[in-house]
């Protein structure tokens, strides 16, 4: 089964299974991994938002253009931002370490 690390913006890490198939918004929550989420990947928010590894970015599917919309509007957007519920996990990408960002908007 492939893995994926979460890295916490306190340097924690943990390094979870991660099905196939599943987002890395999924894999997350499966895990309580506090990624938030808030529109459950129907492109609607950003709180979603994660930070790839430099190493791994490139090696990912290119974001759509929604996603890169969308992303526009992340908090603390980074160079190698991605949205995680639309990176699906696959073998390919056993091993992704992704971090999350130090802070996220909160409204109210
Ligand atoms: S969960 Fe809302 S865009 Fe990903």
């Amino acid at each position: 089964m492939p893995k994926i690390t979460f890295v916490e913006p306190n340097g924690t890490r943990h390094e979870v299974e991660a099905p196939e198939g599943l987002s890395v918004l999924e894999i997350a929550h499966r895990n309580k991994i506090e990624l938030e989420g808030a529109c459950e990947g129907s492109l609607a928010c950003s709180t979603c938002h994660i930070v790839v590894a430099p190493e791994w970015y490139d090696r990912l599917p290119a974001a759509a253009e929604d996603e890169e919309d969308m992303l526009d509007l992340a908090f603390g957007l980074t160079q190698t931002s991605r949205l995680g519920c639309q990176l699906i996990m696959t073998q390919a990408l056993d091993g992704l370490v992704v971090s999350l960002p130090s802070a996220t908007r909160n409204i109210g």
